[in-house]
């Protein structure tokens, strides 16, 4: 009796697996020498104000301008709530003295449009571009504020440089660069107010933002007070003056010293690993890796159309076969079938962005985990398209 055969027979599985299946743009990947065990010096059940605890917030604090290369005359705080409580803080004490440039090409800059249009409702004007699109940054009014996010993590879409941003601007440029600190070099005396979190670049843990302020933005909080009310959470200033203490350690309500002692061990990682420039080539060579793959699939594409805007730490695909009836369920598909075979977790799209998939390429993913990935993607894309 003859066999049946199928019609189609499943593509074989890679023998290779990712040592580390974490692709996640957040929280992202740990470094590779992560260990729970090196947080054993965290000071905890101590007073964050001892000067234990003070000693190590600053040292966060001026590793952070080590690494990042940030001037010695920008100010650098460890504020609450994350990036989102950093970018916040910043928006609701500098915005309101003159008109403001809102400036979105995905998902969290939208966020800060809103802010400005419904709660706000300051003077302003909107400048957006579909995801995969960037904003002409040539074309605003540097006068005027403006507010921008430096990779947009949910679009792979990222500023190419900060060329376009006038050195002499009389506006102060506030900057969500959650995903980009660490990874891409960010241009200082074009940045005013810059902020970006833990659980990004680095690895760390969530729950802590990092708010850096240039010698203007500290002389527009001290000329300037707010029409509307600042909560505590959110305060700046007292009495017309900086509060110095926040950028110097003394927090304004109480840090976790367990995520304080998990981002001293990823900043030391980070210097172990040449620093900003290693990470940069490190992100860069995991973002090269899958721009081969996409070079040599004719299947798949960035979902950024400028190369020169093309992210190295969220790089978002989209698939582009025109078999494909249902874009959003395939990609679904394709990542739960990767999320199975434990060799890449937390992969999907953004919920609001384009239906794809996001790899996160930060410097804290090893190259070779993205190289051992991408045949399975391929194994994936076979099964999926011949189910
Ligand atoms: C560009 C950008 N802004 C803001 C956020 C929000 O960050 P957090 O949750 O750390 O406040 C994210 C998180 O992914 C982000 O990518």
């Amino acid at each position: 009796m003859a066999i049946q055969q199928p019609a189609t027979r499943p593509a074989p599985k890679p023998v290779a697996v990712p040592a580390n299946p974490r692709f996640s743009s957040g929280p992202c990947a740990k470094p590779p020498t992560f260990d729970l065990k090196k947080l054993a010096d965290a000071p905890l059940g101590r007073s964050h104000r001892a000067s234990e605890g003070k000693a190590k917030l600053l040292k966060a604090i001026e590793t952070t301008r080590e690494v990042l290369g940030v001037p010695d005359d920008y100010r650098i705080g460890i504020v609450p709530a994350s990036d989102t409580g950093a970018y916040e803080m910043a928006m609701w004490s500098l915005l309101g003295e003159r008109h403001a440039e809102m400036v979105a090409w995905e998902s969290f800059g939208a966020g800060w449009v809103t802010d400005v249009v419904k709660q706000l409702k300051i003077a302003h004007t909107v400048h957006t571009a579909d995801y995969g699109d960037i904003v002409d940054m040539a074309a605003l009014n540097y006068d005027h504020d403006v507010c921008f996010t430096w990779n947009g993590t949910t679009s792979g879409v990222r500023m190419p440089s900060g060329d376009a941003i006038p050195a002499d601007r009389a506006g102060l440029t506030l900057c969500d660069a959650t995903s980009a600190a660490f990874a891409m070099d960010l241009p200082w005396d074009k940045l005013d107010v810059t902020t970006f979190s833990w659980q990004k670049v680095l690895g760390g843990e969530a729950a802590h933002g990092m708010l850096i302020l240039s010698p203007r933005a500290v002389e527009r909080l001290e000329s300037y007070t707010p029409p509307w009310p600042l909560p505590k959470i959110f305060r700046l200033t007292k009495g017309g003056k900086l509060i110095e203490g926040i950028f110097t350690g003394a927090t304004i309500n109480t840090p976790s010293m367990l995520c304080v002692e998990d981002y001293l061990q990823a900043l030391d990682w980070a210097k172990s690993v040449g620093g900003l420039q290693g990470l940069i080539a490190r992100a860069d060579a995991n973002a090269g890796a899958i721009a081969d793959f996409v070079a040599a699939h004719d299947w798949i594409d960035f979902l950024a159309k400028d190369p020169a805007t093309r992210s190295n730490t969220s790089v978002c695909l989209r698939f582009t076969d025109a078999r494909i009836t249902d874009g959003a369920a395939f990609a679904k598909a394709v990542a739960k079938r990767l999320a199975d075979e434990n060799v890449a977790l937390d992969i999907g799209a953004y919920r609001e962005a384009p239906a794809g998939l996001r790899i996160w390429c930060g410097g804290t993913v090893e190259t070779s985990d993205i190289t051992a990935m991408l045949p399975w993607l391929a194994w994936a894309f076979e099964a999926e398209i011949n189910a």
